[in-house]
Parts: structure tokens; C-alpha cells; sequence
């Protein structure tokens, strides 16, 4: 992987025009769309599910999709999104009853696996399942919309998941989603991660490239 990965959220896209807003968001150089998956029963908003992420796959979007699921419960979904496209499937601890059980259900399916915490949740969590991992995720605000505002302790606990993975060996992604914008994504950088999630910052913007670019030059001054 390169050493750091941009991923556009699309929940802020112009959902009339996805397809082409996809495209836009790619060719000013997101690197891994992040496809947000909400139940209205898990968080408070109903947005995309399986069939969205084949018409961006028939429409030929060839970009790896990174799929948060915050769905509960959540097993049954995961076949269905790797069916059509999807690359890495996260999920949040809370929704399944069975953790393990739902990380070989992703990599069964052929995809990559991640974990997301909460800002409240624990990284207790991932005592045990290091080597099952390919993504750690960070809230950085409570899930359920765009453009929230960014929380600070969840700081504290990007180092903590950073020392965590640095001492397990593992080559897992940290990534962090939420509230991410100019002035604190270098902070984010300087914490650990590695995956940026970026949702309302750049769909708000009328110059994708260049926010884009702003964003790559603060995480460029602390992952080289
Ligand atoms: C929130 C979602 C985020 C959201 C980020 O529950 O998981 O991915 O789209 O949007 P911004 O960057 O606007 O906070
Ligand atoms: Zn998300």
C-alpha cells in the first residue's frame, strides 16, 4: 500500500449525480472511496445499500470501495456488498453478536476486515484479534451524519490504537472518519493514522483537486 490512503466520503456527494460525482472525486485523486451504510436502527439515518455500490461498479468505478457498515444486525449484508464490489468491509463491535464470527465472514467473502470504535467505544476489543485485522477505524465523531464536528479526545485514543498495532507487528490500517477537515487532519497524521476519511470538507468544496491537495500537503508534512 502506499503510505497513506484519502478517502472520499460519498454520503456528502450529490446523491442525483453519483456516478459522476464518483468519477470527480477519483480523478482529483481520492484514493479508496468510503461508501457509508446506514440502517435507521443502529444510527439515526437511512442512506445506501448493495445495489448502490453496483450501479457505481456498472458504471465503472474501478476505485477499491472501503464499506462502514452501520447496520445491526450486520452478518447477512456482508456477502451481498463483497458480491458486488465491495474491498474492505468494516463494521462496529456493537452490531454483531458475534466478533470474530463477522471477521471471517469478510475475509471469507474475499475482502479485507476492519473494526470501528466509537467515540465511547473500547479498544478492549481488539485484545484478541490483532492478526484477524486489516483496518482499525476511529470515530472521530458519533456515526450517523456528514459534516459533524470533530471530537477531541478520540485523539487519546488514535495513539492508543496506534501503539497497539505498532507493538502487534501486524501491518493493519488506522483509519479515522469523522470531522476530519484543514486544520486538524495533520493532527490526525501526527496521531497515526494512515487512512483519512473525508466527507462534507471536500463535497462542499467547488475544487476537488485542490482541497484534495491541501489535505495531501498537512498529511505530507508528517507521513513523508
Ligand atoms: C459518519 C460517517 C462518515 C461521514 C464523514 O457517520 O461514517 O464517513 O461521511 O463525513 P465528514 O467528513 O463530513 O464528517
Ligand atoms: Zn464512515
Amino acid at each position: 500500500m502506499s503510505k497513506y490512503l484519502v478517502a472520499p466520503s460519498i454520503l456528502s456527494a450529490n446523491f442525483a449525480k453519483l456516478g459522476e460525482e464518483t468519477t470527480n472525486v477519483l480523478n482529483a485523486g481520492g484514493d479508496v472511496i468510503h461508501f457509508d451504510v446506514m440502517d435507521n436502527h443502529y444510527v439515526p439515518n437511512l442512506t445506501i445499500g448493495p445495489m448502490v455500490l453496483k450501479s457505481l461498479r456498472d458504471y465503472g468505478i474501478a476505485a477499491p470501495i472501503d464499506v462502514h457498515l452501520m447496520v445491526k444486525p450486520v452478518d447477512d449484508l456482508i456477502p451481498e456488498f463483497a458480491r458486488v464490489g465491495a474491498n474492505y468491509i468494516t463494521f462496529h463491535p456493537e452490531t454483531s453478536e458475534h466478533v470474530d464470527r463477522t471477521l471471517q465472514i469478510i475475509k471469507e467473502n474475499g475482502c479485507k476486515a476492519g473494526l470501528v470504535f466509537n467515540p465511547t467505544t473500547s479498544l478492549n476489543y481488539l485484545d484478541y484479534i490483532m492478526d484477524k485485522l486489516d483496518i482499525i477505524l476511529i470515530m472521530s465523531v458519533n456515526p450517523g451524519f456528514s459534516n459533524q464536528s470533530f471530537i477531541p479526545s478520540t485523539l487519546d485514543k488514535l495513539i492508543d490504537a496506534r501503539k497497539r498495532i505498532d507493538q502487534s507487528g501486524y501491518n493493519i490500517i488506522l483509519e479515522i472518519d469523522g470531522g476530519i477537515k484543514i486544520d486538524n487532519i495533520r493532527k490526525a497524521a501526527e496521531f497515526g493514522a494512515n487512512m483519512f476519511v473525508i466527507g462534507s470538507a471536500i463535497f462542499s468544496s467547488n475544487n476537488y483537486k485542490k482541497i484534495i491537495n491541501s489535505m495531501r500537503n498537512e498529511i505530507e508534512k508528517v507521513i513523508a
